[in-house]
């Protein structure tokens, strides 16, 4: 980035987050003072033309995508227009999750990603598989708790010489390892406590990392983890385990593509540093990495009940974060984790106090486009071109 663009940018963001500060001062359902409506108004979301975000993103040599559950998909002809047109990647929200996929310990039900690969074929989207290796219980089925420190392997491996087998020479990426860094869990190497870890060994990582390249060569190999954003301890704590675990795969030779950053934001998170972000990620590209932002969508839990003031700082943090990551030509995906507020997750897991509906995606419930596409759109629009 040169200076200028870089001035412009401070500039942009300072416009922006001065707007937000206010907000995580305001109680619920208050009101923005005089100064702080008038400086919030004044930031101008306007995106030229109706191109869809694919086609935006494309011409950057970016692409664009969501994640999207088959239910969602099939059931819903407005989101699925929709999908389609904004859309060219589309990956499993659920589908791929062990919970979903291996209800048994010997069955594998493909049927509901398969629907989606379709889907995305049909409509020449490419699929992105999500996720590989997860601790997370709710993502795992019952049977699990089998799992043991004689099994482990097999398991692991044989579930990833299906899966990856299944969908070989048709996926563009794989989440091979999800979330496996949590630097309170109080190790050296940052490493999560998980059931991996503990029945296979820190190399667990390495190990899933090679049976998937085994089974795909040609699938572009992802890490993907959460809490990378911000300017707190917790995320420089977290970039620089993050950082450490990349540099020790890439030194042993363990073929790893990408990095995948979630970026689940918040709207009334104040502490974006856009220097130590673009750090972090020239750290990354530096390792001969691709970066994929993964998982795109903002949080609105804290804001005023005001939907267009919640919807002008949601697009400013859209805006805001695309347009520092997007410098970064390393950066080659944004995916949303949905594409409208009718089906989000945020809905469930981060909802509002208040229980109004959330709006943290592009396009609102009723599949209309709001600001935060707008944000976006314009984002891709200034990137520079890969
Ligand atoms: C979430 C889904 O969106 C929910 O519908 C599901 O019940 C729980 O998981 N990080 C991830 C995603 O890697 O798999 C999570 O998706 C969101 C956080």
């Amino acid at each position: 980035m040169n200076k200028k663009h870089l001035f412009n940018r401070r500039q942009t963001l300072l416009l922006g987050l001065g707007s937000i500060v206010s907000m995580s001062t305001l109680a619920l359902g208050s009101t923005l003072k005089p100064q702080q409506a008038s400086n919030h108004q004044k930031r101008n979301f306007a995106a030229s033309g109706n191109l869809p975000l694919a086609r935006r993103a494309a011409a950057k040599g970016l692409i664009y995508g969501a994640a999207v559950r088959k239910y969602a998909l099939s059931s819903d002809a407005q989101l699925a227009a929709r999908f389609t047109r904004e859309c060219a990647m589309l990956v499993p929200e659920w589908e791929l999750k062990w919970n979903f996929l291996r209800p048994k310990p010997n069955t594998f039900n493909f049927a509901p990603a398969d629907w989606l690969a379709a889907f995305a074929q049909t409509h020449r989207m490419l699929f992105r598989g999500h996720t590989l290796v997860w601790h997370e219980p709710h993502a795992l089925p019952e049977w699990f708790s089998i799992v043991n420190s004689q099994n482990a392997r097999q398991i692991l491996l044989e579930h990833i010489a299906t899966v990856v087998g299944h969908y070989a020479g048709k996926i563009h990426s794989w989440d091979v390892v999800n979330e496996a860094i949590s630097v309170k869990d109080g190790r050296s190497d940052g490493l999560r406590e998980t059931p991996w870890l503990k029945f296979l060994g820190s190399d667990y990582i390495e190990l899933a990392f090679r049976a998937a390249a085994k089974a795909d060569p040609k699938a572009l190999l992802v890490y993907n983890d959460y809490g990378l954003d911000y300017d707190t301890p917790e995320a420089d704590a977290k970039r620089t385990a993050v950082l450490k675990l990349l540099k020790r795969l890439k030194s042993r030779g363990t073929p790893i593509h990408a990095l995948g950053i979630q970026a689940h934001l918040s709207a009334s998170e104040t502490r974006f540093n856009p220097q130590k972000l673009q750090k972090f990620l020239s750290d990354v590209a530096s390792l001969g990495l691709k970066i994929l932002i993964s998982e795109l969508d903002v949080k609105d839990k804290e804001l005023p009940v005001n939907i267009n003031i919640r919807d002008r700082l949601v697009a400013a943090t859209y805006e805001d974060y695309l347009s520092v990551v997007l410098d970064e030509p390393a950066v080659t995906a944004v995916i949303t984790w949905g594409l409208s507020d009718r089906y989000t997750w945020i809905s469930e897991f981060e909802a509002r106090p208040d229980s109004l509906p959330v709006r943290p995606l592009p396009l609102d419930a009723d599949i209309n486009r709001k600001l935060a596409w707008n944000a976006i759109a314009r984002a891709f629009d200034q990137a520079p071109k890969r």
